[in-house]
């Protein structure tokens, strides 16, 4: 059976952790590799534990791939040739020839090449083995490989052998098993000049991961929204939206007709009487229990096909979530939860108006 590395945020990597334990079955992390990245094996593997979560995702796991292959480093530009060899040998007869499949690599700790090396060398080497189409935007099977420093096992004193400081741990998978379609579930996004605040990319991702399709000309409804950047993204993606916060928005948004801003707290607008709306997003910095009950409130003006995106502030913990998520489940279904990349203690959620 596979183990498997896990990765979260750091802060929240105990929770991960908790959630292995809680739904693998004898869930035994490992090895910490760098924060927030755990080596880790259960009964199960690999697949029987992603499996389950496909069914039930973790909240605070950002990221799985399977470690079937370990192979030494020498930490010289050399290993970026053994590493292809030694995946041509294991992988190359295990790959779907008729599905694409991308390289994905980390390293954890310094070693003379970056994973950009690593990935174009041993993808090369794949595809001159194997007849498999190699696609990095939307890979099918993913070959994940982990540089990391060698850790002794947990019942061993002894620090691992002189020569074996660090290793590559490598394992196949398909990407819809992995969590997250990037490595490490690290996605980034390409900066823009007329950026207005790094709160867009959490929309970004958030649109993405939930695979949120939004309707031509929307009409909706960000609560909490200054300076702005959500506002903006949802303007880039046709939508008409009307913009709530006490606080000012960006001197860019002043000038788009599309865009209305209500300047006032939230509980104000709903006393003003909002209009209807196809989508509701919510990022007020408010504890997590205040703002799932503004989303209830604000149920009641939205169309019925109507999705929501909130972020639920956590603090240190994630005691808020379990009581904000009952509150929320009084008028919605509750597609997605989630700590994404650009969360900082925070989670994402995705929502479904309930009918009435
Ligand atoms: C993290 S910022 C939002 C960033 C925004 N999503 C963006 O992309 O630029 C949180 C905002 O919540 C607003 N806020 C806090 N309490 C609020 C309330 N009761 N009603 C409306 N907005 C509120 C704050 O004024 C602040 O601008």
């Amino acid at each position: 059976m596979p183990q498997l590395i896990l990765t979260a945020d750091p802060a929240f990597s105990h929770l991960a952790l908790e959630e292995f334990r809680r739904d693998s079955r004898n869930g035994l992390p490992l090895a910490e590799l760098a924060p927030g990245v755990s080596l880790a094996d259960c009964d199960e593997g690999f697949w029987g534990l992603a499996e389950t979560w496909i069914d039930e995702p973790p909240v605070f796991t950002r990221h799985i791939c399977p470690v079937d292959l370990t192979t030494p480093l020498i930490a010289t530009p050399r290993d970026l040739s053994r590493l292809s060899d030694a995946v041509v040998v294991e992988y190359a007869a295990l790959l779907d020839p008729e599905v694409s499949f991308s390289v994905q690599s980390r390293i954890l700790l310094d070693l003379p090449y970056k994973p950009f090396d690593v990935n174009r060398s041993v993808a090369a080497s794949l595809t001159s083995a194997a007849s498999a189409p190699l696609d990095v935007r939307q890979p099918f099977q993913i070959l994940s490989i982990v540089c990391a420093p060698a850790q002794p096992p947990p019942t061993s004193k002894k620090p691992a052998a002189a020569n074996h400081r660090q290793l590559a741990f490598i394992g196949l998978s398909l990407a819809s098993h992995n969590i997250s379609d990037w490595a490490g579930g690290v996605r980034r996004f390409r900066r823009e000049k007329e950026q207005i605040s790094r709160a867009e990319f959490k929309m970004l991702e958030a649109l993405e991961a939930f695979r949120i399709e939004l309707p031509a000309g929307g009409v909706a409804l960000d609560l909490g929204a200054a300076p702005g950047g959500w506002t903006r993204v949802l303007r880039q993606k046709g939508q008409f939206v009307t913009a709530v916060d006490p606080a000012a928005l960006h001197p860019r948004l002043d000038n788009d007709r599309g865009v209305r801003h209500k300047r006032m707290t939230a509980a104000e607008y709903l006393r003003e009487g909002p209009d209807s709306f196809d989508l509701l997003v919510n990022d007020m910095r408010m504890s997590a229990q205040d703002s799932a009950r503004l989303m209830n409130a604000f149920a009641d003006y939205l169309y019925p096909h109507a999705e929501a995106v909130m972020t639920l502030k956590l603090g240190k913990t994630a005691r808020p979530l379990a009581r904000a998520r009952a509150i929320l489940r009084q008028r919605y279904t509750i597609l997605h939860m989630r700590q994404l990349f650009h969360n900082r203690n925070e989670v994402t959620i995705h929502l479904q108006l309930k009918p009435s």
